[in-house]
């Protein structure tokens, strides 16, 4: 650990041209199993970024899969520059990181463990800003995860973890619909679950049928999450094979 640590820093140290980068201003929010990313912040005065590491990945899907999803994070950060909630400020760090601005606030996930409630406009900030997100042709795919939105500071919403996103520009537009419902599908499910008033009769409805397709949908799940699954689960076996 003290050497990815390490590494990460001589990278920032050349990437951003400062000798004034301390590690000691490094930190670790999330260790990722596997092909996940470890994630980390890095705050000193006015520079505070969170990194998505794959480094610590078995070298095949570090080689694959790591660098795949670092580019494509920063593909999508760039390509929804200056919608509101997103993080901005993305950048590569070496082949198999990527870095951009840290949100300040708390991730859905800790606010209902804590059982908080959150009043009504945060959600729907929280879908205007989705929408926006689906007008620039992209599609998040994982916000049913109460960990990817953020509360912040400001007390707005903030959408991260673009690893599954898919640009749906040359998509087929009923496909392209499916896809978009169920981003908003994500956001009833994170607004029955933490605020203080339930989501009106047309979103719980939108919400019953749009649950009941994805029971009954052929591909049983989003067709990138099991082909990503798929592959993970080819390299695992790959690798447990060679490690016998
Ligand atoms: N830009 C960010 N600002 C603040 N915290 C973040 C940011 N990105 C990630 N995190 C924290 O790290 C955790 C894991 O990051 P995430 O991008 O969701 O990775 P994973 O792919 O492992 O789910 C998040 O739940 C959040 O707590
Ligand atoms: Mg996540």
């Amino acid at each position: 650990m003290v050497r990815l640590n390490n590494y990460i820093i001589k990278l920032l140290k050349n990437k951003l041209n400062s000798t004034e980068i301390d590690g000691n201003n490094l930190s670790l929010l999330n260790k990722g199993k596997f092909a996940n990313a470890y994630v980390f912040r890095y705050s000193q005065g006015n520079t505070d970024l969170t990194i998505k590491d794959f480094t610590h990945c078995p070298w095949p899907v570090r080689i694959t899969l790591g660098r795949f999803m670092a580019k494509m994070e920063y593909n999508t950060i760039k390509l929804l520059e200056g919608t509101p909630g997103v993080a901005s400020e993305a950048f590569l760090l070496g082949k198999y990181s990527v870095v951009f601005s840290y949100v300040r606030g708390t991730p859905l996930s800790e606010i209902q463990k804590k059982d908080i409630k959150l009043p009504k406009e945060f959600f729907i900030e929280l879908e205007k800003r989705v929408r926006e997100m689906h007008k620039r042709d992209l599609v998040h795919l994982d916000l049913r995860n109460l960990g990817n939105i953020i509360k912040g500071e400001d007390g707005n919403p903030y959408i991260i973890d673009f690893q599954s996103s898919l640009v749906t520009k040359y998509l087929p537009k009923k496909f392209r619909k499916i896809l978009e419902d169920s981003d908003i599908s994500g956001v009833y499910k994170c607004w029955k679950l933490v605020c203080s008033e339930k989501p009106d009769s047309e979103k719980e409805k939108f919400l019953e049928d749009f649950n009941k397709l994805r029971k009954i949908w052929i591909f049983r799940g989003y067709p990138l999450h099991r082909a990503m699954r798929k592959i993970k689960r080819k390299i695992k076996r790959k690798i447990n094979k060679t490690s016998k």
